[in-house]
């Protein structure tokens, strides 16, 4: 049965950081922050909006353009790694905001839980949906999965300039107009990992920088090259002698902490798929030196990490590969419309490759490429750490979608933020009731808890008009 993303809404809060005002602030390069990490605004929340505010916005701006009923919709999944709550999940105050315009109890028919697995749980949420609705279990109703996050690090940290938020809800239904995902190739890797993590009470992450890209670019290999002998078993895929997997996906889409992460995971993808095939003679002549090795080829990544002569050997290779006409071609072929909206709102944790999905298609058509039939392949990361790969095939019937996809009014006007209201909101000094922007036809937050046991916790919402 043929199933995946009919449609997607997305919502991003519209205050901002500037990477410019926030590069001379820190006493950065701001071509740092332009060039190096890619980004030139950081999407940030006002005072009375939270993660799962975001997602109901996102969720009802699904369901009205679609002409949904809570009836259509047999199971809500909200992926985040923001949660509100440790034990109530993010997706029940989601249906309880819907529910102030569809009726009480008019979602009570559906189910859902909140997944967590850093930004890769959405990933598993579409994948497990997509598999209730294969097994028949739905009831002829289609699912939503929402991701949802608000990317937050320590002020002064190497992570603050790869902040943002936002949420995108997908419509997952049997013969999607969007996306079809292809049956029996996805593929996972787990391992257990401190590469950013965020224990109980802190509302920012602890992050080993370089390990998690690091680690980033090896599970994904890891989860790829099992995806690779999947679709080459069930013949989703075949290949001559001389091709790589990559040269039949025609769009690559994956985890993106920030836009540069993007090319440096194409380019380690690039460079495992293609050193044994005979273009990588000439790809080593274009790069004018030989792929270093590490030391100890078969060591741990902290072996491998320590192994400072080849780190900085590779990171020389790596760059002069990504100069490489081999690789600048497969790079604005595959990937360069997927990092647009990135480089504009920043990490979205879970919604980050969603967001990243929604970019390509929309940048692509707008070039004028016929989309239809192309495959796109999707590697997804959460730290922790897990990756998924897997992949879809773009239908006929995209364009009534993806004609209507303009980011840039989507999102609205956006309000730059000065440093210090910025460090003012990251600071949660701001008050819930005087929010830096009025809201309009959005729900907002409007009241956290009491002070006894029996009301603590309590988050009240309303939509505001
Ligand atoms: N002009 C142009 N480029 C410059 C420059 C300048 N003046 N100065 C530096 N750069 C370049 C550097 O050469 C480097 O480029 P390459 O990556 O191509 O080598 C780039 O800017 C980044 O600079 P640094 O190597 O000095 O890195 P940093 O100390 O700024 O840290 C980071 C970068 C590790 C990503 C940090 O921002 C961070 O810790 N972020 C949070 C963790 C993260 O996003 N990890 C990603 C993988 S884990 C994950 O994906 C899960 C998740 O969502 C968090």
């Amino acid at each position: 049965m043929p199933v995946g993303i009919d449609d997607m809404a997305i919502y991003v809060p519209k205050l901002y950081i500037d990477s410019k005002d926030f590069a001379i602030a820190r006493g950065i390069d701001p071509h740092k922050l332009e060039f190096g990490i890619g980004i030139y605004k950081m999407a940030m929340v006002d005072t009375n909006q939270d993660p799962a505010c975001m997602a109901a916005n996102a969720c009802l701006k699904l369901m009205q353009k679609n002409d949904l009923k809570p009836q259509d919709i047999g199971r809500m999944y909200v992926a985040t790694e923001s949660a509100l709550d440790e034990s109530k999940a993010m997706n029940s105050f989601v249906i309880g905001m819907l529910e102030q315009i569809y009726g009480d109890g008019s979602f009570e028919h559906a189910g859902g839980i909140e997944c967590k697995f850093a930004c890769v749980s959405g990933s598993y949420a579409l994948y497990d949906n997509a598999n209730w609705i294969r097994a028949e279990e739905n009831n002829d109703r289609a699912a939503i999965v929402i991701v949802s996050d608000i990317a937050k690090y320590d002020l002064g940290s190497a992570g603050e300039y790869t902040q943002g938020a936002g949420a995108i809800a997908m419509l997952v239904k049997e013969n999607p107009r969007l996306v079809i995902f292809d049956p029996k190739v996805t593929s996972t890797i787990i391992k257990n990992e401190y590469d950013f993590y965020r224990p109980f009470g802190r509302e920012t992450p602890l992050v080993n920088g370089n390990y998690s890209n690091y680690l980033y670019l090896i599970q994904v290999k890891k989860a790829f090259d099992s995806y690779r002998e999947k679709a080459i078993k069930t013949k989703l895929i075949q290949l001559q002698e001389d091709e790589s997997i990559t040269d039949k996906i025609d769009y690559i889409s994956v985890h993106l902490p920030y836009r540069k992460m993007g090319e440096k995971a194409l380019a380690y993808l690039l460079r495992h798929e293609w050193r044994c095939l005979p273009r990588w003679k000439q790809i080593i002549e274009e790069v004018g030196m030989d792929e270093p090795t590490p030391k100890d080829p078969r060591g741990t990544i902290e072996s491998i990490l320590a192994d400072k002569d080849f780190m900085k050997a590779d990171e020389t290779f790596r760059k002069a590969f990504m100069r490489t006409s081999f690789f600048k071609q497969v790079f604005e072929q595959k990937m360069a419309s997927s990092l647009e909206a990135s480089a504009i709102i920043g990490n979205l944790y879970t919604g980050s490759m969603y967001m990243g999905l929604r970019s390509l298609l929309e940048f692509e058509y707008k070039k004028n490429i016929d989309l239809e039939n192309k495959r796109i392949g999707f590697g997804s990361y959460g730290s922790g750490s897990s990756a998924m790969v897997f992949s879809g095939v773009i239908q006929s019937t995209y364009k009534e979608i993806v004609k209507d996809m303009n980011l840039e009014r989507e999102i609205g006007e956006r309000s730059k933020l000065d440093m210090q209201e910025y460090i003012r909101l990251h600071s949660n000094e701001g008050k819930m009731n005087e929010p830096i922007l009025n809201s309009n036809n959005e729900f907002v937050l409007v009241k956290i808890g009491g002070n006894t046991d029996y009301n603590a916790g309590l988050r009240e919402y309303v939509f505001s008009n």
